[in-house]
């Protein structure tokens, strides 16, 4: 027989299988034979000479029978009814008043039941039996037959087995495969001068590279299905991750990105989107206002304007909201509750060209701290202003936007704002069920024509957080700034 390309630990189990005469070998036998204690080595080895034809491998299914819980109980002090048969002999008068003092509620009560089974009954109060020799040998029987488990459910008797089986605890049973393997006669066939073990190489090292050793050498292989460390490296926290993606998607669809300050006045944040100036969101409950400085200059002219809109509808044809408009309103500072605030100057220092620009920027609001809401978010901004832009291209944006970011799923429904007509509200589809992430609109022209602006605008503004918590399946927005580094590692690459 040629030598056999083996690797060692086949090597070492043929050549053991071959100097015992056993016709089959069980796992145990193996790892006594090979002096190995890793039980997959001698199965691996085992299916390695099952291949080359040296071994066959049988194996069998087998149910065996073991102790649980109550059951190793019942062993080390007895089972309940042999304690309280135990009992019942060794007083003068078992009443089962005595046996309530005696044993624990939970005892007693299952207790008798127990006895009763066996053949006791109660009169006038006391415990008899009438067949002592019929209890005993019914105890023995379960006694012997709790003594001789685990053992296979064919050895086993089946009266015995049903009883135990309704009891709560006492036995259960596990499936086993038992694998034998025998040697075949081409493994016996093996001359054993070709089961000398290889050395094997678990370090490669430039001498062995030198000559021709290695060509001939065994190496250790590794062991890929173990457990491992997972290495550690820097990375981005899940939220930068997700802006950037969002960042690459706008790029993409040919938007610039505009980047400006939180700290703006009412008159840009509200008055110029033609919000009310005693809309209630605007109420210091809803808005932070800032205490210093406490006002920011606007231009008379620029004011003036809002003022006209905001009375009676200026030039517009609109009727504005009436009442008085304040030029202090509108000069007081605040943390921007949207970063609408920044689109809006954005087109009025640019209002004749026609542009796409995405922001995605941080807003504040004063809401209680919950499950779904924080003062500080951000917002995903964005505005396209071209001729001949409609609510159609509005839509197919916001769709194509977020098929881009995974959620082919998208719909719009009408919403209200002050500041666009028509008003929509955009919602995703996640896991069957539909979320509000925004709104969006085109600008009314009670904002636009103040501002010289001549084609249409389209405008939206989203959530970023509620849009991390779909991506990343949270139920809780907090978690996205708590700092919890072992959920910050285990989060996905976005
Ligand atoms: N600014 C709105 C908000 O904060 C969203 C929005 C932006 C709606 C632009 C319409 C147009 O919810």
């Amino acid at each position: 027989m040629d030598a056999p390309n083996l690797l060692n630990p086949e090597r070492r189990m043929l050549l053991q299988m071959q100097k015992n005469e056993r016709s089959s070998w069980s796992l145990d036998e193996i790892l006594d034979a090979c002096s190995w204690t890793d039980q997959a080595v001698a199965v691996g080895a085992g299916h390695g000479l099952e291949n080359h034809g040296y071994v066959s491998m049988n194996e069998v299914i087998i149910t065996e029978i073991r102790l649980d819980e109550n059951g190793k109980k019942a062993i080390a002090s007895g089972l309940l009814e042999q304690r309280l048969w135990d009992w019942m002999n060794s007083v003068k008068e078992p009443s089962m008043q005595a046996l309530q003092l005696n044993f624990e509620r939970h005892e007693a009560g299952p207790g008798v039941g127990l006895l009763k089974q066996l053949g006791v009954s109660i009169d006038g109060g006391l415990l008899v039996a009438t067949d002592a020799s019929l209890i005993e040998s019914t105890l023995k029987q379960r006694n012997d037959f709790l003594n001789s488990l685990p053992a296979d459910l064919g050895a086993l008797d089946e009266s015995m087995l049903k009883h135990f089986r309704q009891r709560k605890g006492l036995i259960s049973s596990l499936e086993q495969t038992i694998r034998t393997w025998s040697i075949t006669s081409s493994g016996k066939a093996v001359e054993n001068e070709k089961l000398k073990e290889n050395v094997v190489i678990s370090e490669i090292t430039p001498e062995l590279l030198q000559t021709d050793a290695w060509r001939d050498a065994e190496f250790r292989a590794f062991d890929v299905t173990l457990e491992s460390t997972t290495p550690r490296r820097g990375r981005a926290h899940p939220m930068q991750a997700l802006i950037e993606r969002i960042r690459s998607v706008f790029l993409e669809m040919g938007f610039s990105e505009l980047v400006d300050d939180y700290v703006q006045t009412a008159g840009w944040n509200m008055d110029a989107l033609f919000i009310p100036q005693d809309h209630p969101a605007r109420e210091m409950q809803d808005t932070f206002y800032l205490e210093n400085p406490s006002k920011m200059e606007l231009s008379d002219e620029l004011m003036g304007k809002w003022k006209s809109i905001h009375e009676d509808g200026g030039e517009t044809g609109s009727t504005g909201w009436g009442g008085s408009f304040s030029f202090d309103t509108a000069q007081r500072p605040l943390l921007r509750t949207h970063t609408t605030v920044n689109t809006i100057q954005y087109l009025a220092q640019n209002p004749k060209d026609a542009c796409r620009v995405f922001s995605v920027d941080r807003v504040f609001r004063k809401e209680a701290i919950d499950r779904t809401h924080l003062p500080e978010f951000h917002q995903i901004e964005g505005i396209i202003m071209e001729e001949g832009a409609n609510l159609q291209m509005l839509v197919t944006t916001l769709k194509t936007f977020y098929a881009k970011m995974g959620y082919p799923e998208v719909r719009v429904r009408p919403a209200y704002f002050p500041y666009t007509e028509p008003s929509l509200e955009i919602e995703v589809k996640w896991h069957g069920k539909w979320l509000e992430l925004g709104g969006a609109g085109i600008f009314r022209p009670e904002v636009t024509e103040p501002l010289g602006i001549e084609s249409p605008v389209l405008a939206w503004g989203m959530g970023l957080e509620r849009l991390a918590m779909l991506v990343l399946g949270l139920d809780d927005i907090r978690q996205l700034y708590i700092s919890d580094l072992e959920w910050l590692r285990q989060q996905p690459l976005l």
